[in-house]
């Protein structure tokens, strides 16, 4: 069995994907340091998969401690997702993202390349394009990013591209994730923002349960079917199996490295997601037209034909499960 590393393994993202990596027949040992998760999510993962989960609590800027965990554990891939997310955040105070999403990420490779181990799938993000000025985002599509943690990203790749380059042993791929949404259909894992809550479908959900005021949609006046921003919104599950195709693709061929597109190659508006909800849900969402928010392009979804391709892999769950699912965990936080 294969140990692979999951660097934030107890996130929102690292967590469904430990759970898929187990399903596979991989071993998967948590580094997390539950600045941004609880330590609870472990237990979550025993209880749906009757496994025992090996995992440090920590830095994966710690070398003694990636030491310890390699020497226990002789790691053979990495999923590296530990990184700060917040868009507007990033812009307000871009050198804690730089820090943490660049210069962490630097000793963290450091650590891989002088203890060879040599394979790595890395959590990267539509936001490498910026604004595309096609609303189907191919992998070739020009990468400007239009925020610091954008940039953090696009940094990452192009540092673990230069490094397979100059070592062609080691082998990575980049996934860049559109709009991930939904939460295990369990309802025993999901997304805990901390904070306020950046994105749309927690921010319905948080609107809904009083703690945010009543959702405002950005703008109805964008050249889109509804006037309403367009995107592609990939289920949390669907995207965590996608990792366990990338990390077989590592081991079962001799791929350099790449970059793919993690989403559904459709696109829904801000106020289909929101009548899906009610729909599914069966609960109305309030909410008011507002102005726009600035740096939002109206539409974009992505072309999954390479994640075909390469990885074999395609989303097969729907907005619906996603609206259904992430309630439902919301559900279950209520009981707690
Ligand atoms: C979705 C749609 C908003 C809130 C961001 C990052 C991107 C990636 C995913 C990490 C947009 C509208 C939102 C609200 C609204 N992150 N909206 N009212 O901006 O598409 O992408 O998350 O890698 O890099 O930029 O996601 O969830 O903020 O917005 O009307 O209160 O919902 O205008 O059309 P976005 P989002």
């Amino acid at each position: 069995m294969k140990n692979i590393l999951v660097v934030g393994g107890a996130g929102y993202i690292g967590s469904h994907t430990v759970l898929e990596l187990f399903e596979a027949n991989y071993n998967p040992i948590v580094l997390d340091n539950f600045i941004n998760s609880n330590e609870n999510v472990i237990e979550r993962i025993k209880k749906i998969t009757g496994k025992n989960v090996t995992y440090y609590k920590g830095s994966f800027q710690s070398s003694e401690l990636l030491d310890k965990i390699n020497k226990q554990h002789k790691i053979d891939g990495v999923i590296h997702f530990a990184a700060h997310k917040a868009v507007g955040e990033s812009v307000e105070n871009p050198l804690k993202y730089y820090d943490n999403n660049v210069a962490g990420f630097i000793s963290l490779l450091d650590y891989l390349k002088n203890n060879d181990i040599k394979r790595m799938v890395f959590s990267s993000s539509a936001a490498v394009y910026g604004e595309p000025d096609k609303s189907i985002v191919n992998e070739e599509t020009i990468c400007l990013p239009t925020s610091p943690y954008g940039w953090s990203k696009y940094m990452d790749e192009i540092i673990i591209r230069d490094i397979c380059k100059s070592d062609i042993k080691f082998q990575a791929i980049a996934l860049r994730y559109f709009n991930v949404v939904g939460a295990h259909p369990s309802g025993l894992i999901g997304e805990l923002p901390s904070g306020k809550p950046q994105n749309l479908l927690p921010i319905i959900i948080q609107s809904l349960k009083g703690k945010l005021p009543k959702l405002t949609v950005f703008g109805n006046d964008y050249p889109t079917k509804d006037g309403t921003c367009e995107r592609d919104y990939i289920h949390v599950v669907d995207l965590a199996k996608a990792h366990v195709s990338a990390i077989n693709k590592l081991f079962n061929s001799d791929i350099n490295y790449d970059v793919i597109n993690i989403g559904t190659g459709k696109s829904n508006s801000v106020l289909e997601l929101i009548s899906t909800f009610e729909k599914i849900n069966n609960i109305e969402v309030p909410y008011h037209i507002g102005k726009r928010r600035p740096g939002d392009p109206a539409a974009y979804y992505a072309s999954v034909d390479k994640a075909k391709g390469i990885l074999g892999w395609q989303s097969s769950k729907t907005v619906e499960d996603a609206v259904r699912d992430a309630w439902n965990w919301q559900l279950t936080l209520d009981k707690e």
